[in-house]
């Protein structure tokens, strides 16, 4: 979800440019996970801040000290585990730059192209499908048989790029399909028994060795985008499934308000679904969470047993993504951080080394980024960083259900 949607329409042009590489070399640093619960009393945090602002101690320098360190790293381990994704003297290399925002959303690897598929913030109304191919670092923006208006999540599955698009007055919100080896694109879902989705938000498929199913998320932010038209159905997230053509909700809004970023993990046995609180409340006010969710999807393909899975550190988690050893990696107001299959945190790429100054002061935060492989590519506003790790977190190929890839 684009929150800053709701905040920014920035003019701009889309002149698309590349910019010679430049690179940011980044500092790891390992904390000791007891700073995430344990801190000297009289420590002043702040929602509004980033962890690493926590002030750990007023006249007690020595307290402060790893926190003011973690503040200037680019990488924040609490576990061992992240440390060894990191080569040393691990580096964000700047792939692509323009004088605007124009890269936050979706983050899809489309493996066979070695291209990362993504979107931007809305500017003058609407937002652009755009693509980074991650052998020329060229950025272009796919010509596509019918317009994918507003697009926002997406997910590669079987060759084909699956669109989530908050639509337009005119386009009901809806899922493409598009053929990325030819822009042949066309509608896969787009309503309910006559009435428009609000706006998918994100989307995601699994095939459990019977069938295959996708899942989607729908939000009202559809009504930014179509003249102020409220939404008819109950936010939800739903399940297509193309062999017996229907089309279910399977998570209600009373478990899930404002349902955003969703995968389902490598095995196909859980769905891990992000949550906005509605209205935008970071704090404890509001009824609904800042969270991740994780459900135990049953044979038939059912999400079942939800369980809190994790609390945003800061900000909303927006984007999410799951690689091969089942850790999840969200876009949240901290950085992307990456929690173990069991939910611990194990570390943080920091949005302070991310995002410029100026952005975070704008309100803009980081919302996604695309698992490539052994890359971990990074969708920072203006600029576009690229992580090398030091081993392929997701693969393709197989039966894997990994994240962007082939089933
Ligand atoms: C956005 O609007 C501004 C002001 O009208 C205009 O200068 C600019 O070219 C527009 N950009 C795009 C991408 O339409
Ligand atoms: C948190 O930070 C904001 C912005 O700097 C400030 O307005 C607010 O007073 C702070 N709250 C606390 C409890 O310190
Ligand atoms: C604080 O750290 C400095 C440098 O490591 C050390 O010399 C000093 O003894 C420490 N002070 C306390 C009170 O621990
Ligand atoms: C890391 O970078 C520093 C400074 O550029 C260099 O001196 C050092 O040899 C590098 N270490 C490794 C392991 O590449
Ligand atoms: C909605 O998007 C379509 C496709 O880009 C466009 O033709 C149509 O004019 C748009 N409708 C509105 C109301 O902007
Ligand atoms: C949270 O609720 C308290 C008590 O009603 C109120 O004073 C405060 O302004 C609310 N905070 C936000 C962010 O709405």
């Amino acid at each position: 979800m684009g929150l800053h949607d709701l905040l920014f329409g920035l003019p701009a042009i889309l002149v698309l440019v590349n910019f010679p590489v430049q690179a940011l070399t980044g500092s790891a640093l390992l904390l000791d996970s007891s700073v995430t619960y344990l801190l000297p009393l009289g420590f002043q945090g702040n929602v509004s801040d980033s962890f690493v602002s926590t002030n750990a101690g007023v006249g007690r320098p020595n307290d402060t000290a790893p926190l003011e360190a973690a503040a200037k790293a680019s990488f924040v381990a609490f576990d061992e585990e992240f440390l060894d994704l990191l080569p040393p003297n691990a580096s964000l290399e700047l792939v692509a730059q323009k004088p605007y925002p124009f890269a936050d959303e979706m983050g899809v690897w489309v493996w066979s192209r070695n291209e990362v598929w993504f979107t931007g913030p809305t500017i003058n109304g609407s937002n652009h499908l755009t693509v980074l191919n991650l052998d020329t670092m060229r950025v272009y923006e796919p010509k596509t048989s019918l317009p994918v208006v507003n697009p926002n999540g997406g997910y590669y599955h079987e060759g084909v790029v699956y669109v989530a698009a908050d639509g337009n007055a005119t386009s009901a919100p809806a899922i493409y399909g598009v053929d990325p080896d030819t822009g042949e694109a066309w509608v896969v879902v787009d309503s309910y028994f006559g009435l428009r989705l609000n706006g998918p938000n994100d989307v995601t498929w699994t095939n459990n060795g019977k069938a295959s199913y996708m899942f989607f998320t729908d939000d009202p932010l559809s009504s930014l985008y179509n003249d102020g038209l409220q939404p008819q159905l109950p936010d939800a997230v739903w399940r297509f499934d193309p062999q017996q053509k229907t089309l279910l909700p399977v998570i209600d809004r009373s478990d899930i308000s404002v349902p955003n970023g969703i995968r389902v993990n490598k095995e196909g046995t859980k769905l891990y679904v992000t949550s906005t609180p509605e209205p935008y409340y970071y704090g404890a006010n509001g009824t609904a969470s800042s969270a991740i969710y994780v459900f135990d999807l049953d044979q038939d393909g059912f999400p079942r047993d939800q369980r809190l899975f994790g609390l945003a550190q800061r900000g909303i988690s927006d984007g999410l993504h799951i690689d091969d050893s089942g850790r999840v990696w969200t876009g949240e107001a901290d950085g992307i951080v990456v929690r173990s299959s069991n939910g611990k945190i194990l570390g943080f790429l920091n949005a302070m080394a991310l995002l410029d100054a100026a952005e975070v002061e704008a309100g803009y935060s980081l919302q996604n980024f695309a698992l490539a492989g052994d890359k971990v590519v990074i969708l920072a506003l203006d600029k576009i960083w690229v992580l090398q790790l030091t081993t392929q977190i997701v693969k393709c190929g197989g039966a894997g259900q990994a994240d962007g890839c082939l089933s």
